[in-house]
């Protein structure tokens, strides 16, 4: 995408973030008054649960569009990404079928890297790994250091991507799945971009699909 049609794009998703959190805010406190107001009863309890459950997916998508159109200025500390890692693959929501297989490659230096941003972009790679792999499978992860940048792969045995939809994957709003809204991997990119890095998806040969983070280590 070119950056003026970026630029757009940001400001009309941070002015519309904006507009619809100020409405759910609304629609919220009124629905707490009117089940306050109804005599309960089974129908009308599963009626509020389903309106529910869309304004919290509603406040998801808001989330996520907002988080797209911030401007990312990452606070860069040297870090140890083997520790950065570890703590996301702890915290992200991975089922007992999958295995983790982990590959640190020895005497990495610390680098540059603003732990938060990197943890949200390495988070969203694994949630798209884990609904990859319904079934089970290998989330491999590995870092190796060249002289002056770092490669981290994150690697599954899921479904994989088509060849035709490659590059299209960090397009904002592409989305293959019934309930996605495709934001993922456009947040993921940018948040890699502001530390100078580079994201890209490799299709590999034996299948799946493996993305890799390139980071300088200085900036
Ligand atoms: N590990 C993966 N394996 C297979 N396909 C993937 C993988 N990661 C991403 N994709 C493809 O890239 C598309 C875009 O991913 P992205 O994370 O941007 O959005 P999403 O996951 O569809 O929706 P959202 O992240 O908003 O819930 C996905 O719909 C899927 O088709
Ligand atoms: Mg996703």
């Amino acid at each position: 995408m070119d950056p003026s049609s970026r630029d757009v794009l940001e400001k009309a998703g941070a002015r519309l973030a904006h507009e619809i959190k100020n409405s759910l805010t609304g629609i919220a406190g009124a629905l707490h008054v009117l089940q306050d107001r109804l005599t309960p009863s089974a129908d009308i309890d599963e009626i509020f649960q389903r309106v529910n459950v869309e304004v919290r997916r509603i406040e998801g998508s808001v989330k996520e569009l907002s988080e797209y159109s911030e401007p990312k200025s990452p606070v860069l500390k040297r870090r140890h990404l083997r520790d950065v890692i570890e703590r996301c693959l702890e915290n992200a929501p991975l089922s007992a079928s999958t295995r983790i297989l982990r590959h640190y490659q020895d005497g990495m230096p610390p680098i540059p890297v603003d732990e938060r941003l990197l943890g949200q972009a390495l988070h969203r790679i694994l949630i798209n790994a884990e609904e990859a792999m319904p079934d089970g499978g290998t989330l491999s992860v590995s870092t190796t250091s060249a002289e002056d940048r770092t490669m981290i792969s994150i690697r599954d045995t899921g479904r994989g991507v088509p060849a035709e939809e490659l590059e299209r994957i960090f397009e904002p709003f592409f989305t293959s799945k019934m309930r996605g809204l495709g934001l993922g991997l456009a947040i993921t990119r940018t948040l890699v971009h502001a530390h100078g890095g580079q994201l890209s998806v490799v299709s590999p040969a034996e299948g799946g699909t493996e993305f890799v983070i390139v980071l300088p280590h200085s900036n």
